[in-house]
């Protein structure tokens, strides 16, 4: 897959990451230099994706999720952006995330 930086700087939320198309959109994204907020309902897989993910040199967070709970979405984005103000924008004034739905 290509590698550059394109990204960098920037915090890249990907829901239903824990597989499939999502998984491969975290990858690309940060291959492409983002921070990756990964969205997943599914525990193993958001550890498994979040552990591989990892090993390539991405910074990558997991968030255990269930996008049809509103509840579980308002805390879990929450954190997305307590992470990103603590370790994605340092170098830059924008504060909010890209993001990438994977519906
Ligand atoms: N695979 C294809 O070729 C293809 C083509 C066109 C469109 N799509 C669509 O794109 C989407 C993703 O496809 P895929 O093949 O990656 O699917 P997938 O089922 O392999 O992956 C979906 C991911 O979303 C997660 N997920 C499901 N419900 C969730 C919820 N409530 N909260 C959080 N995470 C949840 C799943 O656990 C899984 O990890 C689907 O809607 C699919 O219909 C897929």
């Amino acid at each position: 897959m290509e590698s550059n930086q394109e990204l960098a700087g920037k915090v890249v939320v990907v829901t239903g990451s824990g597989r499939g198309i999502g998984k491969q959109i975290a990858i690309g994204a940060g291959l492409r230099g983002a921070k990756v907020a990964l969205v997943e309902v599914i525990e193993e897989n958001l550890e498994a994706t979040s552990k591989e993910i990892s090993a390539m040199g991405i910074n990558v967070k997991g968030y255990l999720t269930d996008l049809s709970k509103e509840s579980d979405v308002v805390n879990n984005f929450a954190k997305i952006e307590k992470w990103q103000e603590e370790k994605a924008f340092e170098h830059t004034k924008n504060r909010r995330p890209d993001l990438l739905d994977n519906e």
